[in-house]
């Protein structure tokens, strides 16, 4: 579903990654680990085409990144939840109306937004909050309103940036079993994190490290 071959990409000279190779299947639940600043955040950058690597290539869903037509980016951009801190909610607007305007602008019926509204906040578990801004929400609430925008659109894969970054571990640990929750349901999850404690064993993990991603046994 998604798989990164020979891959290198730099900021100008500063070259953060040098030949990173991975594969994440459908349906899998995988961490991208990593000490601050090692590029964890720039991979799935990489993903979201927020950005192009220098050389190698990726491959999601079928489609080589490399040679994409713009007007075909959008499309598999909708394949992609994405739950990035920089990802801010309109602040005049009430959790419902943020979340239905996308489903709006994505041409949805109302009577297909109201219903999948309903149940993704119900999923998420902040349907009560559905009439408060932004600013009136939790830290964690907000986290999870961000989840349930995600996953207006059914992705294929969510990206999720330090969803629990910053969090009480309690909290931190409840957004987790939600998005283990969402995975369990077939949604594919690439979660970065450079907290190890939150990391379940069971699960894949990657490690960036020296420009280089190896898998953690
Ligand atoms: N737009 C940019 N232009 C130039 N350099 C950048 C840019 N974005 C990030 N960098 C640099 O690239 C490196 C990797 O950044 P990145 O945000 O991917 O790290 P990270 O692993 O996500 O770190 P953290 O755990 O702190 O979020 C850092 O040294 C950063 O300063
Ligand atoms: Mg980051």
């Amino acid at each position: 579903m998604l798989k990164f071959e020979n891959v290198y990409f730099s900021y100008d000279k500063n070259q953060i990654l040098n030949n990173i190779n991975f594969e994440m299947k459908e349906g899998e639940f995988v961490y991208l680990t990593g000490k601050s600043g090692v590029g964890k955040s720039t991979i799935l950058r990489l993903i979201n085409f927020s950005e192009k690597c220098d050389s190698g290539s990726i491959t999601f869903d079928g489609i080589n990144y490399e040679g994409i037509k713009e007007k075909d980016i959008p499309k598999l951009r909708r394949k992609l939840g994405i739950v990035f801190q920089d990802f801010k909610f309109l602040p005049d607007l009430t959790v419902y109306q943020n979340l239905s305007y996308i489903m709006e602008i994505l041409g949805y019926s109302s009577r297909t937004i109201r219903k999948k509204i309903k149940e993704t906040l119900n999923d998420v578990g902040i349907f009560d909050k559905k009439g408060m801004l932004p600013e009136q929400l939790s830290g964690g609430e907000l986290q999870r309103a961000a989840i349930a925008r995600a996953l207006l659109n059914n992705p294929l894969l969510i990206l999720a940036d330090e969803p629990t970054g910053n969090l009480d571990p309690e909290t931190s640990a409840e957004i987790l079993e939600l998005f283990i929750k969402i995975n369990k349901r077939g949604t594919a999850v690439l979660l970065t994190t450079h907290d190890y404690s939150l990391i379940r064993n069971e699960r894949k993990i990657f490690e960036l490290n020296d420009k280089t991603l190896k898998e953690k046994k």
